[in-house]
C-alpha cells in the first residue's frame, strides 16, 4: 500500500519521478509560453476570502446538482488525454475513483481505454464524453450514437480548439521542431490552456445569469481554490492534472485521494466561512487582493 500524501502539491511533488520523462513533459507544459497555465494559478491567488464565524457549521452538505444529476461533491473531473501515461489502469481507475467519491468524469476520446470499457467497469458513475466536431459527420455521428449505447449520461464539445497547442517544452525535449506541428491530427498531442477563466468568470455569471450551468477548471490546486470559484458562481469545478498526479502515484487510490483532499478542504473552508450548503457561498466571501491596496 502506497503512503497517502496529505495536499495536491504533494502529489505534484513526486509527480516527476513517477512517469517516464516525455509523459512528464507532455502532462505539465502548458502552450507556448505557458502565461496562461501560470495566470491561472496566480489568479486564484489574487482573491482573498472573508472569513464569517459564529455559524453552527457542524454538519456540512456539499452534494451539488449537475444537468439535474446529483453529485456527492462539486468538484469533477476535467478531460486528460492518454491516462495509460500515468497509470496502467488508466481511464478505469480514474473513473472508479469518480464512482466511489461519487463524482462525475469526462472521459477524453484520446483516451487509453474504449468509452465502453470505463462504462461496463463503472456502471453507477455520473460520466460525460468529451466530443470533438470531426469536419467527417459520420465520424461524429458514430461517436455520439457509441455514447448513447454505452450509456453516458452527457456530451462534452470541445469547440475553442481551431488547432492544437503548442507545447514547446515537450517538443523540444523530444528533438521536434517547435513549428512542426501537426495542426489537423486528430490524434495529436497539444492540449491548450484557454484564458483567465477565474478572472472571466464573473463576468460569464453574469451575462449568462441562470440560464445555463458554468462551470471553471484551469489552475484549481485546492478546496480554498474550490470555493472561490464556486463563491464567483461556478456550478461546479474541474481538476485536470491533479487527477494525473494521484493517478501515477497510486492508480484509483491515488486518483481518488486527491478528490477527497480537495473535498475536505473545501469543507474547511466552508466552515472558516460560516457555509452549511454550497448556496451559502456567495461572491461577498471573495475580495480581489487589490481592494486591500486602496483602503
Ligand atoms: C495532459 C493533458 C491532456 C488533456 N487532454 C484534453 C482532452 O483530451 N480534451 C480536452 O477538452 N481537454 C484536455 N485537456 C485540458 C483539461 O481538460 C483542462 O482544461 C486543463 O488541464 C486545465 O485544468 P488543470 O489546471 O486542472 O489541469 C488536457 C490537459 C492536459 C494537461
Amino acid at each position: 500500500m502506497t503512503d497517502k500524501l496529505a495536499s495536491v502539491a504533494e502529489y505534484e511533488n513526486v509527480f516527476k519521478g513517477r512517469v517516464h520523462e516525455i509523459a512528464w513533459l507532455y502532462y505539465v507544459s502548458g502552450s507556448d509560453e505557458e502565461i496562461t497555465l501560470e495566470q491561472n494559478r496566480n489568479a486564484f491567488k489574487r482573491l482573498r476570502l472573508r472569513p464569517r464565524v459564529l455559524q453552527d457549521v457542524s454538519s456540512i452538505d456539499v452534494s451539488a446538482s449537475l444537468l439535474g444529476q446529483r453529485v456527492d461533491i462539486p468538484i469533477c473531473i476535467a478531460p486528460t488525454a492518454w491516462q495509460g501515461l500515468a497509470h496502467p489502469d488508466a481511464e478505469v481507475a480514474t473513473a472508479k475513483a469518480a464512482e466511489k467519491v461519487g463524482t462525475c468524469m469526462i472521459l477524453s476520446l484520446h483516451a487509453n481505454k474504449s468509452l465502453e470499457e470505463v462504462r461496463e467497469k463503472t456502471p453507477k458513475g455520473l460520466k460525460w464524453l468529451n466530443l470533438y466536431l470531426f469536419p467527417n459527420r459520420t465520424v461524429t455521428l458514430d461517436l455520439v450514437r457509441r455514447t448513447e449505447n454505452a450509456n453516458y449520461n452527457g456530451l462534452v464539445v470541445t469547440i475553442d480548439n481551431p488547432s492544437l497547442g503548442n507545447l514547446i517544452k515537450f517538443h523540444h525535449r523530444k528533438g521536434i521542431s517547435i513549428y512542426s506541428r501537426r495542426v489537423n491530427d486528430y490524434h495529436g498531442n497539444g492540449h491548450l490552456e484557454k484564458y483567465l477563466k477565474i478572472e472571466a468568470l464573473p463576468e460569464v455569471v453574469r451575462a449568462i445569469g441562470d440560464r445555463v450551468e458554468v462551470y471553471i477548471d484551469g489552475g484549481i490546486r485546492n478546496g480554498i481554490d474550490v470555493f472561490k470559484a464556486l463563491a464567483l458562481g461556478a456550478k461546479a469545478v474541474f481538476v485536470g492534472r491533479p487527477i494525473l498526479y494521484g493517478l501515477a502515484h497510486s492508480g484509483e487510490d491515488g486518483a481518488k485521494q486527491i478528490l477527497e483532499i480537495l473535498k475536505s478542504e473545501l469543507i474547511r473552508t466552508m466552515r472558516f466561512a460560516g457555509c452549511r450548503s454550497l448556496s451559502d457561498i456567495v461572491p461577498s466571501f471573495v475580495v480581489h487582493e487589490s481592494h486591500y491596496a486602496k483602503l
